[in-house]
Formats: C-alpha cells, structure tokens, sequence
C-alpha cells in the first residue's frame, strides 16, 4: 500500500482514478474544494498559488504523484494563454523537479494532441509531436519540463472517456446525454483516436506506477477509431438509437482550436513493458455499461459540492 497523491482530484480521470486507487493505496486526493463526502483524504489547494507546490507534498508526504491537473479544455487554452502555460507547460515541471528532490514516484499525464494528425497510421513515442493548437502546445511543453527536471519520472500520453462530476466532461457523456434524450447530434468521421475507458486507464496508471517504469509512454486502449463509430458504438451497446448520430466532418465545426485528425496511438512500448495485453474497447465499454447500470453516475455526481 502505497500514499498516492493525485491532483484534479474533481476532475474525470482525477476522481474516477482515486476512487479506484482508494481500494489500494491511501489516496491524497488534490483539488479546489470541489468535492465533499469522497472515501478519500482531499487536501484544498489552487495549485498555481504561491508556495502550493510545497505547501502540497508537506500535506501529502507521497510515495506515489499522478499528476492530472490542468486546463484540459481546448477553448478555454486559446481564450487564455497565460493560463494555459502556468498550468499545463509550468507547474508540472515544478512538480517534476520537487518529485526528483523528495525520491516520490510520478506520472504526469498528457495527451495525444500533441501530434498533428497527418501520419497515415498510428502514432509511436519515436514519432516527431506537431502540436495544432494552444492546448496541446503547452501540453508538449509540460511533457519536456517533466522529463528534463526529473528523467525519472513518466509521461502518459492517453485519451479517455467515463462518467464525470459534472456529467458533462467526456464524449461519451455527450453522446449518452443526447441519445438518452432523443437529440440527434453529429460524430466526426474524420477523427481518429483510441478511446480508453477511464477505468481500464486506472488500472494502466497503477501498474506503470508498480512496475517502475521510467520516460515516455503511449497509455491508451488496443483500438482506433472514429468518434462516429465510437458514438454508434455506444448507442449500440446502450440499446439507443444509433441513426440519431449523423456522420460528420470536424472541417467548419466551428471550434476554435484546430483538432488533428489522426489520433491514433501505438502503445506497443507499453504492454511490452508490463508484459500484458492492452485493454480492448468491447471489454472497456462492457465496464462502463456495467457501471451505468450500477448507478455510478449518480454516485459520481454526489460528490460535487453545491455550487
Ligand atoms: N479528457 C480527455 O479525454 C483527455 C484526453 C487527453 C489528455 N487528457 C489529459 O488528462 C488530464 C485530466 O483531464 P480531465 O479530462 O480529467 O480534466 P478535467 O476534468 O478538466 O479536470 C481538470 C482538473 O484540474 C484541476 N485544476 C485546474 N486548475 C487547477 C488549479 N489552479 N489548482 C488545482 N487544481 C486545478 C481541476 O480542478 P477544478 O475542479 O477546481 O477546476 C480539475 O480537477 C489532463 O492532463 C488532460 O490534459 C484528457
């Protein structure tokens, strides 16, 4: 059992990390107050005030960092760069850098974004990153920091989906909501990307933690595909009505931060490096229709402090 510090604790991979993890490990769980009544110890910090980064592993005393804080919203990294950088290229190189002093075990997660798109196939940790957009530029930023000032620690590329406090953070989310309620929406046939269930990133995360591993390394399902087949895929699995999605390019979609369209991961490095398979989508949808099912949206979402 190990004292594992996670930060975004309220966010979608923050706290459906944590509630794994607690069955474990002692979970120190970081966020901005967001949260109450979760079976695990919070510690309320914004992590970009002055002295936090110390302030925080005095409070934690971790063996174990994950860290998942960020500005993870594309618009919100173009509507505010200064934001963007102090959160996603900065901080986690602090953190890296105070990970190395204190001998604590890290991973900072990124993200797939920080290729452009353009590779005909999958994407491997050798091929050069292209970043489109503020987002994913600061992100590759914050990928070099950690691995400068702590060559120990790792990097996660990943890309997930599940049930957030919210309700709202996660395409899988969008795509449920809108079927549940008969709105027809539109699945971009032209971006491709592993989709991971968050779950099955959890169990990834804890493994690479335990096995010691060290540098760069694609953290994502076995599977590419594009968010129209993974949307369909959903409404399949879910009994909803699938022609409620219509196929769609992200060409004119009108968001602000331009979207690569091949995502796809190889994550070949990785399962060799924990010598096992890595998780499938059909058994990762399997668990998170099994966690519907179960009510765990509406457990997550309690735990969303009012207002
Ligand atoms: N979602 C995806 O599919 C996806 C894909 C690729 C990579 N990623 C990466 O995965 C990680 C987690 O993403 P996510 O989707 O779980 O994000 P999220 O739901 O937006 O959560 C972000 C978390 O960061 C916290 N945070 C932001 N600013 C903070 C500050 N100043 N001090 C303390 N906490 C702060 C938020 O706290 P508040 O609740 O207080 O705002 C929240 O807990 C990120 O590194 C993201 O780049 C995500």
């Amino acid at each position: 059992m190990k004292r594992l510090l996670i930060t975004g604790a309220s966010g979608l991979l923050g706290l459906n990390l944590a509630l794994a993890a607690q069955q474990e490990h002692t979970v120190l769980g970081a966020d901005r107050c967001a949260l109450s009544g979760v079976p695990f110890e919070q510690i309320c910090l914004d992590l970009l005030a002055a002295g936090a980064v110390e302030r925080l592993f005095e409070a934690a005393r971790p063996d174990w960092l994950i860290h998942c804080a960020a500005l993870a919203d594309l618009e919100a990294c173009e509507a505010d760069p200064a934001l963007a950088r102090r959160l996603n290229a900065r901080l986690p190189g602090e953190l890296a850098a105070a990970c190395r002093t204190r001998g604590v075990k890290m991973i900072h997660i990124s993200t797939d974004a920080v290729f452009d798109g353009t590779k005909p196939g999958r994407y491997t940790e050798d091929d050069a990153p292209a970043p489109l957009s503020l987002y994913a530029r600061t992100k590759l930023e914050g990928e070099q920091a950690v691995l400068t000032a702590n060559p120990k620690a790792i990097v996660a590329r990943v890309n997930f989906y599940g049930f957030s406090p919210s309700g709202r953070r996660s395409l899988a989310e969008f795509f449920l909501n809108n079927l549940l309620a008969g709105t027809p929406v539109r699945g971009f046939t032209d971006v491709t990307f592993n989709p991971t269930f968050v779950g099955d990133l959890a169990d990834l995360l804890l493994a690479m933690l335990a096995a010691d591993l060290r540098g760069l390394y694609h953290t994502v399902g076995a599977e590419t595909c594009s968010k129209y087949d993974f949307g369909r895929a959903i409404a399949r699995r879910f009994g909803l009505d699938e022609s409620l999605i219509a196929p769609a390019s992200v060409e004119g979609s009108g968001l602000t931060a331009r979207r690569a369209h091949n995502l796809g991961l190889e994550a070949h490095k990785l399962s060799t490096a924990l010598g096992r398979p890595l998780p499938s989508f059909s058994t990762g949808l399997e668990r998170f229709y099994a966690q519907y099912q179960q009510g765990y949206p509406q457990k997550i979402r309690s735990y969303q402090q009012p207002g």
